[in-house]
């Protein structure tokens, strides 16, 4: 069964310029790119529709300047966009009053960016704590809090160092953990990994999957790299010139770009890394002698080695434990040569 929306975006727009709105208004809210260049404006955000639902990581992704920080800020708010409905919990965020989106913010959104904006008089528990004092939590609480989600991101021991005192990577997580501590519904994250190097990257990513198996956080994370988005994402939006061009999953990206631009980013990605046992599988196959089972779900990668080491196939089981199918070593062999063809 699908979750439900949490976050749903209709026709969004967001256009930087003098006389946007009216331009926007006077070409039926729907201003082509020539209108938009001839009048001088650029279309940061263009006619975006997205549904973001409860408890998935949904990657933003696009080259620098196709508008993924504008959105993403245009889904808080933090930016107004020109034109379209947000719809958080089925309240339109446009039409909210200034002093309750605040209160929304502060309580039911979490955010990360790729500065870590920590204040630099303040300990690590200080800054963790920092979002709960504005809130006016008394001191005892706060600190308990913040000394949850601090051991939570791995930093426990460290609560009374200062930002200065630490690398870029826990400075990260120290920018981690305050945006937890509100126990925020719906957590932005925009290129959170982006400043640090590759090494750490990896950790990060890794730790962040770790946080979100135990959480169960609504996710809108942006990249401009896509094999960051296909290790953390469950669904994609690609981004281009403001408009989304593609919304999938790493696996339907792959193996069915939308458009060139697509196919672009997918060309050099490791097949195994995103393809699944359902994708490449035998149907049927009751009555052949296999050797286990595997997942549908799993990626090719996790099963490569037994599938390969193994002279007879192994049986596919589906989510609710039914036998669906059959996957050998040649199945193995075509995903990693690349002779799976698109579907
Ligand atoms: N405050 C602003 N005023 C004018 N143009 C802006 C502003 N912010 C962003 N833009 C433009 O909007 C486009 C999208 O930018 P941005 O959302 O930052 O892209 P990304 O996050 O994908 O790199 C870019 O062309 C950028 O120059
Ligand atoms: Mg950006």
């Amino acid at each position: 069964m699908q979750k439900p929306i949490i976050l749903d975006c209709k026709n969004v727009w967001k256009i930087y310029g003098a006389q946007a709105s009216r331009i926007h208004r006077e070409h039926d809210g729907n201003p082509s790119s020539e209108t938009l260049k001839d009048h001088g404006l650029i279309g940061a955000v263009r006619a975006v529709n997205l549904q973001i639902r409860q408890g998935e990581i949904f990657v933003i992704m696009g080259l620098s300047g196709s508008g993924k920080s504008t959105l993403v800020r245009c889904l808080s708010r933090l930016v107004e966009p020109t034109g379209g409905e947000i719809l958080f919990e089925g309240k339109d965020l446009l039409t909210t009053s200034d002093a309750e989106l605040i209160e929304i913010r502060r309580k039911k959104m979490g955010m990360v960016f790729q500065q870590f904006a920590l204040l630099p008089h303040l300990t690590v528990l200080e800054n963790t704590a920092f979002p709960l004092e504005v809130q006016g939590i008394p001191q005892a609480d706060r600190e308990a809090r913040a000394r949850e989600v601090i051991e939570l991101v791995g930093l426990k021991g460290r609560e009374s160092y200062y930002p200065r005192q630490l690398s870029g990577g826990q400075q990260q997580r120290v920018g981690i953990a305050r945006s937890l501590a509100v126990e925020p519904d719906l957590w932005f994250l925009d290129e959170p990994f982006s400043a640090l190097d590759p090494l750490i990257r990896r950790e990060m990513q890794d730790e962040f999957l770790r946080l979100q198996n135990l959480l169960h956080k609504t996710i809108v994370f942006i990249t401009h790299d896509f094999d960051e988005a296909i290790r953390l994402a469950d669904r994609i939006a690609v981004m281009k010139d403001g408009k989304v061009v593609q919304v999938a999953t790493p696996e339907e990206l792959v193996l069915n770009p939308a458009t060139e631009y697509v196919e672009e980013f997918t060309r050099h990605v490791s097949r195994s890394k995103v393809l699944t046992v359902g994708a490449v599988m035998t149907r049927g196959g009751d009555d052949i002698k296999t050797a286990g089972d595997v997942g549908i779900g799993q990626r090719i990668e996790a099963v490569a080695d037994m599938l390969e080491a193994s002279e007879l196939p192994f049986k596919v089981l589906d989510d609710e434990g039914n036998a669906v199918g059959t996957i050998g070593r040649q199945a193995v062999i075509d995903v990693l040569v690349g002779r799976v063809l698109k579907k």
